[in-house]
């Protein structure tokens, strides 16, 4: 008896250990950051969007690519919508292989931006949704509703978890990173502060702030429709609620006559 019990414990420490890994190391440090977007009515917002996608223009773009994303969607409404013709002045920036003329040529609005131009950094299309759920607001169904998947928050504060050691390990630089599973990234600390210049004078560039503009932006190409999703979930929840409301009241005046003669 002892013994089975001694063993049940065993293996409920074994698996919260093992849970604890899986979601990034217990000691991975996520901060909570509070984003516009959180929240069944929060949304995006356009100057925030418009400042991270230039900080990823001119810092993250060097290694990372945004495979999945199209120049296009840079103006759509809810995104950071940008005037058409800034969209085309800022993809005319970049080049594209052209398959059907076998060369390079400018890129246009119906384009995707290049892949990723270091082998190992991954596509950041997608990485605010890769990343939901790392620790932190993250969870599933209502708080991650209320409170935001997890994923910005994830990577602002990779981005701002820098410790400022580094070690060499097979040849490769390590950086210690406070946010990073396991402690030690190769991905050489991007931002410092200072790193951008905005047209807003206004804005802040610090560290800590211009990390949350770009993550914004990661989590609005990784789900550029989050706006519309709200809405008609909103919508829904509304309609449910009517719904719900008059059922109850049709449902009352069926069985009015029946409870009648029973009462009587
Ligand atoms: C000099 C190249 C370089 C630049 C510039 C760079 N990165 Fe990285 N990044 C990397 C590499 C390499 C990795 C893979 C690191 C690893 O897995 O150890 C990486 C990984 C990442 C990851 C994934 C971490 C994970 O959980 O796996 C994110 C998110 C990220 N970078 C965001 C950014 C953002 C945002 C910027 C711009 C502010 C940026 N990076 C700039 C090279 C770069």
């Amino acid at each position: 008896m002892l013994k089975k019990l001694a063993l049940t414990t065993a293996v409920a420490l074994g698996l919260s250990a093992g849970g604890a890994l899986a979601a990034g190391g217990s000691d991975a440090k996520i901060e909570n950051y509070a984003f516009s977007f959180e929240g069944l009515t929060g949304s995006f917002d356009q100057n925030q969007l418009q400042r991270g996608l230039q900080v990823y223009t001119e810092i993250c773009a060097a290694c990372h690519g945004l495979k999945y994303v199209s120049f296009r969607n840079l103006s759509d409404d809810g995104g950071p919508a940008l005037p058409e013709d800034q969209v085309f002045a800022y993809a005319d920036e970049y080049e594209v292989f052209d398959a059907a003329i076998d060369d390079f040529r400018s890129a246009t609005p119906a384009d995707k931006f290049p892949a990723s131009a270091l082998a190992n950094a991954p596509d950041l299309s997608l990485m605010a949704k890769a990343r939901a759920g790392f620790h932190g607001p993250a969870g599933t169904g209502i708080s991650q509703l209320i409170n935001g998947m997890g994923g910005p928050e994830y990577i602002a504060s990779l981005l701002a978890g820098y410790t400022g050691e580094e070690k060499e390990e097979a040849g490769t630089i390590l950086y210690e990173n406070t946010a990073f599973p396991g402690g030690w990234i190769s991905m050489a600390p991007p931002l410092y502060g200072d790193d951008v210049e905005f047209a807003d004078e206004d804005a802040s560039t610090e560290l800590e702030d211009i990390a949350q503009d770009v993550s914004a932006f990661l989590m609005w190409t990784a789900e550029p429709k989050m706006m519309a999703r709200k809405q008609a979930g909103l919508t829904g929840l509304i309609f449910l609620s009517v719904l719900s409301v008059l059922l109850y009241l049709t449902n009352k005046r069926l069985w009015a006559a029946a409870k009648g003669k029973k009462s009587a």
